[in-house]
């Protein structure tokens, strides 16, 4: 199965929990990762070529830090560019079919924090549907997503730890993500 990492962090250099798990896919050859926010600096995206890429790949991962519950902007500007009708959906969008999806996200938030009656009040499941929905509507599996809470108090040893168990889950086969 080749996987394909799509990295949106507006600055990795300043990031803590999203260079942590970075640096352990860099430990996987088989795992291509890209960096959005570096190879766009002016959010000039080149769709031709990022649709592509996604045909070259059977799993794509969008990881990137949860911001006011949502993903950064040039993340959404990505599927607002490349997920196009006639190609992602729609008449002769067929192009994703069979694909599977998968978000990875870093929250400052504790898992307690996203639950009903949490301070949060909504899970992250939940807070993600939009994104579940506009990759499900192209077509695409939707996996559940891999999520590092805590991410801004998580000690160095916890990132660590988070993005060993990141990679196992990116590298999972569908049956045992789904069951
Ligand atoms: C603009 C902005 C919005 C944020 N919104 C949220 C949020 O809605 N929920 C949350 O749990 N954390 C939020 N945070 C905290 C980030 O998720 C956290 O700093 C990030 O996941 C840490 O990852 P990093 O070390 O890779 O930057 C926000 C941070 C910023 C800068």
């Amino acid at each position: 199965m080749k996987i394909m990492v799509i990295v949106a962090h507006p600055n990795l250099n300043i990031s803590r929990a999203n260079r942590a798990l970075t640096l352990e896919l860099k430990n996987h050859s088989d795992i291509y990762v890209r960096d959005i926010y570096q190879e766009y600096p002016s959010w000039d995206i080149d769709v031709e070529k990022e649709q592509r890429h996604l045909l070259q790949y059977d799993r794509i991962v969008f990881q990137f830090p949860f911001y006011w519950y949502s993903c950064p902007p040039l993340l959404k500007k990505w599927f607002d560019d490349v997920l196009t009708h006639g190609w992602a959906f729609g008449p002769g969008g067929d192009h994703l079919v069979g694909k599977e999806f998968m978000v990875s996200t870093t929250t400052g938030g504790t898992e307690s924090e996203y639950r009903s009656g949490g301070f949060n009040s909504f899970t992250i499941s939940e807070l993600l549907r939009p994104m579940q929905r506009t990759l499900t509507r192209c077509n695409g599996t939707y996996l559940p997503a891999f999520v590092t809470f805590n991410a801004i108090e998580g000690t160095d040893a916890y990132l660590a730890q988070e993005a060993k168990k990141y990679v196992e889950h990116i590298k999972a086969p569908m049956r045992e993500l789904v069951h």
